[in-house]
């Protein structure tokens, strides 16, 4: 199986070596060569690493590693592969210049899947010609270590389509679940947004403060950080602009920002990056 991963930063560096892994050859295109230097040293410290522990021999650490080539040509890395995968920059005219070039240059019968973390597949998939073989592929940060792959279908993507972006993400070690039809925040972040929002709503009423409101969350539901914990950790900003654009989206108050938070945000205090948020660093 060819597979082509289209942008070699935090996401698609590790996408390319996850499939590598599985013994996937891949051509890793980023139009940045600096960008690809430093994707390929970044994927052979994480396989070292892992040899160091014992957890992979070096044979096939350095086999893994050879399996993906880097490349600054786009139709280099697109005219001969089976499977594409995009992750450039979050910016929907970007994905839409890269996506109508693949269309362009990639095998006729190559799936088109897209990294968005927000936009549905048919944001982008419209500048094709062929947008039944477009799909978006989620993958989690980060790839190596996460487990999960939520393929959402938009409204044109083909039952084939589907099934293929199912069997690539089981092909590279990983478990996809399936969202039958585009919606904000896909299934993990509407799941996430939902519990912190209710975090908040609690400290907002008085009920508990935000260190009980985490123990509570970390001791009682088993996760591994509490809201407040993994706000500062993500940035609070991060939190914050999450809450408001779903706020604006849909105008549903369920999802208006906090007012404690947007009080942390507007005092700077954005979490660990700026050495406090809700807890000191
Ligand atoms: N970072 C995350 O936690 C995360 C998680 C899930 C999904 N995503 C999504 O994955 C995508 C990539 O995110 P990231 O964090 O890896 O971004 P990043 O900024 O680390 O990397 C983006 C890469 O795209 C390259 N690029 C930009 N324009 C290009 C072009 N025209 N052709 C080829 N390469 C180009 C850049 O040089 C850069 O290396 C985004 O859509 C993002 O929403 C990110």
């Amino acid at each position: 199986m060819r597979l082509a991963v289209i942008g070699a930063g935090s996401m698609g560096a590790q996408i390319a070596q996850q499939a590598a892994l599985c013994g996937l050859d891949v051509q890793l295109h980023d139009k940045s060569a600096e960008q690809l230097d430093k994707a390929v040293e970044s994927n052979r410290g994480h396989l070292m690493r892992r040899v160091e522990k014992g957890k992979l021999s070096r044979p096939e650490a350095d086999a893994a590693l050879s399996r993906v080539r880097p490349t600054v040509e786009l139709s280099e890395a697109a005219s001969n592969a089976e499977f594409i995968i995009e992750a450039v920059f979050e910016e929907v005219e970007l994905k839409r210049a890269v996506f109508a070039e693949l269309d362009r240059v990639a095998p006729a019968e190559a799936v088109l899947a897209s990294n968005s973390s927000t936009m549905g597949i048919s944001q982008i998939a419209g500048v094709t010609l062929t947008p039944e073989r477009c799909v978006n592929m989620h993958f989690f940060y980060p790839v190596l270590v996460m487990d999960l792959v939520e393929v959402v279908r938009g409204p044109q993507t083909s039952d084939e389509t589907v099934e293929r972006a199912l069997a690539m993400a089981r092909r590279m070690g990983r478990t996809p679940v399936l969202i039958n039809r585009e919606i904000d925040g896909f299934l993990v972040n509407r799941i996430l947004h939902a519990a912190t929002q209710e975090a908040y709503r609690l400290l907002d009423a008085g009920v508990a403060g935000f260190e009980d409101i985490d123990t509570a969350v970390e001791k009682g539901l088993n996760w591994p950080m509490g809201p407040f914990r993994l706000g500062d950790f993500s940035g609070l900003d991060v939190t914050y602009n999450a809450r408001l654009h779903m706020y604006t989206t849909t105008g549903d108050e369920r999802f208006r920002p906090s007012p404690l938070l947007e009080a942390k945000v507007k005092a700077g205090k954005l979490g660990r990056k700026t050495k406090e948020g809700w807890y000191t660093y």
